[in-house]
């Protein structure tokens, strides 16, 4: 999607009538926002100072303006929250759970728990602030058809929260191939305008890319498009202040025999998107153990933790 394709509309905080006042004034396009002051922009659409400001960040962080100020940046990082993964460790590990405008990636072999994470973290995101969530909704893209809404009701109800409900705030939908997945990151930037959406998770963000370009020849193209995703969900997370996760799996399949089995897909795309990045493997006695490995602030360290009939919990 370039950024001709974007509306004023798709701007967080502005709705069908702002965008009006500001077509009827002439700033029909995003470069005649992102330029405006906050004052300029207020007086035109009738908005307060501070909402002015946002959508003005909002319009140079889509056009990707190379520069922003350091007060600019420093104000959008105030804003990041947190998202409790359910154990304290865990949670300590990240600095105090996922962060929202940016990318966390748990990659590990086939039944490390990354799914169950993904499904925590969905029913986690909705729990008030100061409980571990952000009181806000999902978009949950299903490429391996492992969305359990049974995990969903085992979990929600573990915390004492409406089943009905807890279900209802989340967005599912299945992806069937690579394409498919790409759109629905795309059309994700509609249901985030009409939705307060604080989480998206891609479980499996590779899968999907891993089965269908297979040979040597394709390799550029798939990583092409991997970054191209990547940078459709990025953008979500940076212009929502939303929480992105990603699944990926271990290149541990025999045809990769010479290969470090421990290494994720999607090679230092996946890698340079993801600002967090956690591996999760089994650890002694059925329990669990997330190593991060890549994290803007946080050291390198591991949390042990288990998955238990109601989620997610403390070893
Ligand atoms: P792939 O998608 O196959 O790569 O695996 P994954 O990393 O997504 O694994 P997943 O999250 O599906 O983890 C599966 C594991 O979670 C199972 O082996 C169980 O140990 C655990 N698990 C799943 N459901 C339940 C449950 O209802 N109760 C308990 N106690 N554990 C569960
Ligand atoms: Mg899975």
């Amino acid at each position: 999607m370039s950024e001709d394709d974007i509306e004023l509309e798709d701007l967080n905080g502005v709705g069908a009538k702002t965008a009006e006042k500001l077509r009827e004034a002439g700033y029909d396009d995003l470069m005649s926002i992102a330029t405006m002051s906050a004052g300029d922009l207020g007086e035109v659409a009738d908005l307060g100072e501070k909402k002015s400001q946002k959508i003005i960040t909002g319009a140079r962080q889509e056009l990707d303006i190379g520069f922003e100020s350091g007060k600019d940046r420093y104000d959008q990082k105030k804003e990041m929250k947190k998202i409790s993964a359910g154990a304290s460790n865990l949670d300590d590990l990240l600095g105090g759970g996922v962060d929202t405008q940016s990318i966390t990636e748990f990659y590990g072999e086939y039944g490390s728990g990354k799914t169950q994470i993904g499904h925590q973290l969905s029913v986690n995101v909705q729990k008030p602030e100061g409980e571990g969530g952000l009181d806000r909704d999902v978009i949950y893209i299903d490429t391996e058809d492992t969305f359990v809404p049974q995990r969903i009701e085992d979990m929600a109800e573990d915390q004492g929260m409406d089943v009905e409900e807890t279900l209802d705030r989340i967005h599912v939908a299945r992806a069937f191939n690579s394409d498919h997945q790409m759109l629905l990151a795309d059309e994700a930037q509609d249901i985030c305008q009409s939705e307060d959406i604080g989480l998206i998770v891609v479980d499996s963000l590779t899968a999907q890319f891993r089965a269908e370009y297979v040979g040597r020849g394709e390799l550029a193209q798939r990583q092409q498009k991997l970054n191209r995703h990547m940078a459709t969900l990025l953008r979500l997370a940076n212009s929502h202040n939303a929480a992105v996760v990603v699944t990926n799996q271990v290149m541990s399949n025999p045809d990769q025999m010479f290969g470090d089995p421990t290494k994720a897909i999607g090679g230092h795309i996946v890698a340079h998107n993801s600002a967090t990045r956690l591996y999760l493997r089994k650890g002694k006695k059925g329990k669990r153990v997330a190593k991060l490995v890549d994290s803007p602030y946080m050291p390198e360290g591991e949390a042990v933790y288990n998955i238990e009939d109601g989620g997610i919990k403390d070893a």
